[in-house]
């Protein structure tokens, strides 16, 4: 793997151990203490190392060992580029031919299995990412859409790492929850199927949730205008009661209940699978709440025999977190039914029994911070050593701005309805534009940039941030978008059509010793930042970082584009090596969209 700060850092070592020796001084240092940075601005140079971890060592100030440095390093090397002191920093300005060439044959070294980036930080590391994980009485929503994205993301990304990688997914398809779909199925679905009425299986089941929650709503209303307090009232009214003996009859095994349970979630789950299809996620293995809360009911169980948990008067299993800073948490109601921690001990101990991972991230939304606390400190009090390796990514809300678009339940809007209006928004700008005629399918192309518009908007903000997502901002052209890139991706590729030579042909024909110009080393300059940028989102889980890069490559994509004549070029050896460059730059989109889920076009 070439690393063009690697020889430097040797270089800078040989010298500081040259100027301790010269001084009498027995310490020595090595080149992996040499750290960089990159300087504020490109003219102070392309590298900076600060001196001040030398300073105690060499007793002397920082930017007294920057000087002494400049001036060794001027006698011994010709090569590399050159150094000079500025301030407490040695800036290092690389030799821009032979860093060009150095690059661009890591880029074409591998095209297959492309290997540039592949820095091998967590090889040999297992890695479980659990993401998405939906209930069943309702699609996904907005909201599981920036969830998914993460999840399969971040996957990528650190799979790109060399760790191996297993998605997961737990279905939560028991409680509460489901019996109100079904309830109202039960009551008004006369026989209604999704394929009868010709809907989205998940949505039709959705339906059925917001018919419950209309008639909740309705009697919670009626009881609190004759005098019921709130609370009393939304625990009372008769629907929530019926829902209540619909999870005790399922629990009980309920023969005709376990068949709607059985009918519904199956309409859930496929509706579900669909919508993971269509956007490109998915999992290695499905876990389902209804296999696994049994085992996390014997789970809380043992832990009460242990004297880990104790029983309250009304029968419930609790624990008393205050010691930890966290309160005292309820682990099974009184009436012996689970809830939904319950299942999440099962689930976690199932899948390190099945796979033994040395992580196990949890992708799931902030509001549940509490919960995934509860859980680490509990399994590790339950005796599992491996509690240490659980991590909860925690990522913000996902909010539309008011009055853009109008969902069902007036709170959240459908993935499926969202990624919908964004096809068609993009679908109506290519039949504007003319383009209908040019790329082929028009509807295919319009989804593939609603994708690209939605993923990279969602991944842009770093995960914690609550963000607002502004579907018109996600879809323009100019700026900084998905489709933005997308463009630029697939400006490239038909300028590699009109050149008419396969990528081998290109690259071996080029000499990239003749790409010095300002803009064409600015575009060096942040292909050769890709591996940092791959392993930082790793190390952050946080593919922002890619979302930055991508950006910053195409922005100076353009820039060279339309400063440096490229197939016009009079020079043809300068001609040569400038669609070289592009065709790296083609490929380093291609596979920096793959990490962030971005589909790439040869046509737009
Ligand atoms: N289904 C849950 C919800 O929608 C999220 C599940 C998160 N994962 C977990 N292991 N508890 O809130």
């Amino acid at each position: 793997m070439y690393d063009y700060k690697e020889p430097w850092k040797k270089i800078i070592a040989d010298a500081l151990n040259s100027i301790l020796t010269t001084a009498g001084i027995e310490d020595r240092v090595t080149a992996e203490q040499v750290i960089s940075e990159k300087p504020p601005n490109p003219e102070m140079g392309d590298i900076g190392f600060p001196m001040f971890s030398f300073a105690k060592m060499l007793k002397k100030g920082p930017p007294q060992i920057a000087q002494m440095l400049a001036e060794k390093i001027k006698e011994t090397n010709g090569k590399n580029g050159t150094a000079q002191a500025q301030g407490p920093y040695l800036n290092v300005n690389l030799d821009r031919a032979q860093t060009a060439k150095n690059v661009l044959a890591e880029v074409f070294n591998n095209t297959d299995d492309f290997s540039f980036g592949k820095t091998g930080t967590m090889t040999g590391k297992k890695v479980m990412v659990e993401f998405s994980s939906p209930n069943t009485n309702k699609p996904l929503h907005l909201g599981h859409l920036r969830n998914d994205v993460l999840g399969e993301s971040i996957s990528r990304i650190i799979q790109k790492c060399g760790a191996q990688v297993r998605k997961v997914c737990i279905i939560n398809d028991r409680g509460i929850h489901i019996c109100k779909s079904m309830l109202a199925y039960k009551e008004h679905g006369d026989g209604k199927t999704p394929e009868s009425q010709g809907v989205k299986s998940d949505r039709f089941v959705g339906d059925f949730y917001v018919c419950f929650s209309k008639g909740l709503k309705n009697e919670v209303d009626e009881l609190i205008n004759s005098g019921t307090e709130k609370e009393t009232a939304e625990a009372n009214a008769p629907s929530m009661k019926k829902a209540q003996e619909m999870l005790r009859q399922w629990e009980a095994g309920d023969a005709q209940t376990v068949e709607l349970w059985k009918t519904m979630n199956s309409w859930a789950i496929e509706g579900m699978k669909k919508t993971y299809e269509r956007t490109g996620v998915s999992f290695d293995k499905y876990y389902f709440e209804s296999k696994t809360y049994m085992l996390g009911k014997d789970e809380v169980l043992k832990g009460l025999q242990k004297g880990i948990f104790y029983k309250q008067e009304d029968g419930a299993v609790a624990v008393d977190l205050t010691e930890e800073k966290l309160d005292k948490k309820i682990l099974l109601r009184s009436d012996g039914t689970s809830i939904y921690i319950t299942q999440d001990f099962g689930t976690a101990i199932k899948r390190y029994e099945e796979w033994q991972f040395d992580k196990l991230i949890y992708v799931v939304g902030s509001e549940q911070q509490y919960h995934f606390k509860v859980l680490f400190v509990l399994l590790e009090k339950l005796g599992y050593t491996w509690a240490k390796a659980l991590h909860h990514l925690s990522y913000g809300m996902v909010n539309l701005p008011e009055g853009k678009m109008k969902s069902r339940e007036g709170t959240v809007v459908d993935a499926d309805d969202l990624i919908d209006s964004l096809r068609d928004m993009a679908l109506a700008e290519i039949r504007e534009k003319g383009r209908e005629e040019d790329i082929g399918d028009p509807k295919e192309t319009a989804e593939k940039i609603a994708l690209g518009a939605l993923h990279y908007f969602l991944l842009q903000p770093s995960p914690v941030k609550d963000m607002l997502f502004d579907p018109k901002e996600s879809l323009s052209f100019t700026g900084n978008t998905g489709p933005y890139l997308q463009y630029m991706g697939a400006r490239i590729s038909s300028m590699m059509r009109k050149a008419g030579q396969s990528a081998e042909t290109i690259a071996s024909n080029a000499d990239f010793s003749l790409l010095v110009g300002d803009p064409e080393w600015e575009l060096i300059k942040i292909i050769l930042e890709y591996p940092d940028a791959i392993s930082s989102a790793a190390e952050n889980l946080d593919p922002s970082n890619i979302a930055g890069f991508l950006y910053e490559l195409s922005k100076a994509f353009s820039r060279f584009y339309h400063e440096c004549p490229i197939l016009n070029c009079e020079e043809s050896a300068l001609s040569k090596a400038r669609l070289g460059l592009s065709c790296a730059v083609m490929f380093l989109l291609k596979d920096a969209f793959h990490l962030v889920c971005i589909p790439f076009l040869d046509i737009m």
